[in-house]
């Protein structure tokens, strides 16, 4: 095994992992170490669960809607036996296919716990003991782990945390709480919700999804609602207890009025922060942001041989944008330009319908002092979601009212996750309204929408009512 590298990528997660293939790639002797499972927290306990859990949960709800269309299902059943078995299942391929990736490149793995002992000199502990080994640079990508409030209560049995509910056996509740109305927090009351369990959500904000465009947040909640979700807003958890009628009951405090609700299950999803504990011998430690690792536009932390990408550093929180500031991170330690456009990020919600977005929405765009013109294509006028008996939602194109440039999209509807890399590129290349409804899309599609949003903005929908027309 060689002991002296040209890089050594801490944590194998898709920022790290994909790192360490890119520098494999480019000719350089590259090491990954890894204290948990090859894929971090997005294959082994995040993305790659949760979103096996609602595809799967999807069709319990689908099965019912399908009845409209003379498919009646009698006696339908969720084994969650089977449920726990295909998720593993799946995690446990996509990961010997990364493994497989990694070896196939060259890229030596370390299992074990790593600690930076200096600016060129990694100690990792492992079962047998400890090796010392040396690299040229380090890219930290050790990711994140579940931030905990300062509550009463959390270490009470069923309070759990995402990672808890990703791992294992499926945990089964009869009412579920959830602290949190953000990502993670809707995505399980997706989920749980699904599979026929009461949910209830307290969010701290005056929304659910309050750093999301307020139109989709409250389209969700009014969605959540229809479907028998609660959700209680400017409410706070004070503390959770023993006993009530399902074992546990948590006091919380909901626009200045004290009150209770019973559970049997809660999820505390109120965001995450870094994973840094124990990382950094005490000689040495890089300049931080708050509990961030600070970096410069290149990833270089204070210390020029120690880089760091993903949810260690400051910025949003995405499998998907740490992956590609690994590969970024790589160019530039290897003095090559960046091959990706950093900064426009899709964001992606798994419900139903999904949500997607890029760039600004029409409120930001308005407080960076963009005069905007916005287009908006109400789904439910879309082909392919009546035949399809999706939900009702909307696609929303923010654009620049000077140039005509796309700022920013909002979807809420089927496949949102799927089409929003389109309207990622329009926005990279700095397309405008007109080039993206120059577009022949195929029929009929959901991205049809994006022509008629594109269209709107001129008053041009074709499959849009006028307004202020009477029907005669
Ligand atoms: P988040 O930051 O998205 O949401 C946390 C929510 O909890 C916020 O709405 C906040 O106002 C609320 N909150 C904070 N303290 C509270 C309290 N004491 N009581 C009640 N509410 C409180 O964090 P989340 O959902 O834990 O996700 C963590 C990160 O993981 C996020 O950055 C998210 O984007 C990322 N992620 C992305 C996914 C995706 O792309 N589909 C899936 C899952 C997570």
């Amino acid at each position: 095994m060689q002991e002296n590298y040209e890089l050594i990528v801490i944590g194998s997660g898709p920022g790290g992992y994909v790192a360490a293939i890119k520098a494999a790639k480019l000719g350089k002797r590259t090491a990954i170490i890894e204290k948990r499972d090859i894929g971090g927290t997005c294959l082994n306990r995040g993305c790659i669960p949760t979103k096996t859990l609602i595809h799967t949960t999807h069709y319990l709800q689908k099965a019912k809607v399908m009845e409209q269309a003379g498919i009646s299902f009698t006696d339908i059943k969720l084994d969650y036996d089977k449920l726990g078995q295909r998720k593993d299942e799946v995690v446990s391929k996509i990961r010997v296919g990364i493994e497989g990736l990694l070896k196939a490149n060259g890229v030596t793995i370390y299992q074990g716990s790593a600690k930076i002992v200096d600016n060129n000199r990694i100690c990792v502990k492992t079962e047998d003991g400890e090796t010392e080994i040396k690299t040229e640079n380090i890219l930290i990508a050790t990711g994140s782990i579940p931030a905990m409030p300062n509550i009463e209560g959390l270490g009470l049995n069923n309070v759990v945390t995402s990672d808890d509910l990703l791992t294992g056996e499926i945990k089964q509740f009869k009412k579920l709480l959830i602290i949190g109305g953000g990502v993670i927090g809707l995505e399980f009351a997706s989920i749980y919700n699904d599979m026929g369990c009461e949910v209830e959500i307290i969010e701290a904000m005056d929304r659910i999804l309050p750093n999301m465009d307020q139109e989709i947040s409250r389209s969700i909640a009014m969605g959540f609602r229809r479907k028998g979700i609660t959700i209680h807003t400017k409410a706070k958890v004070d503390k959770i207890i023993e006993g009530g009628s399902f074992g546990l009951i948590c006091e919380y405090t909901e626009k200045d009025t004290r009150k209770t609700v019973d559970a049997q299950g809660v999820l505390v999803s109120v965001g995450r922060r870094p994973n840094i504990e124990g990382l950094f011998d005490e000689n040495i430690r890089p300049k931080m942001d708050g509990y961030h690792i600070k970096v410069d536009d290149d990833f270089r932390t204070s210390i020029p041989t120690i880089y760091a990408i993903g949810d260690v550093i400051p910025g949003r929180q995405l499998a998907h944008l740490a992956s590609a500031q690994g590969i970024v991170a790589v160019e530039r330690i290897y003095d090559k330009s960046p091959s990706i456009d950093l900064d426009v990020i899709p964001s992606c919600i798994y419900i139903d319908p999904e949500v997607a977005s890029v760039g600004l929405d029409e409120k930001e765009a308005i407080n960076l002092g963009y005069q905007v013109k916005v287009g908006k294509y109400p789904m439910l006028g879309n082909s392919k979601t009546l035949l399809s008996m999706g939900e009702r939602g909307f696609i929303k194109l923010v654009c620049d009212e000077t140039d005509g440039r796309l700022l920013g999209a909002e979807l809420l509807c089927e496949r949102a996750t799927d089409i929003i890399g389109e309207l990622a590129m329009a926005i990279s290349k700095k397309f405008t309204y007109k080039d993206i409804a120059s577009i022949i899309r195929p029929h009929p599609t959901y991205e049809e929408g994006i022509t008629e949003a594109a269209q709107d903005i001129e008053k041009e929908a074709i499959h849009m009512m006028p307004k202020n027309v009477l029907l005669k």
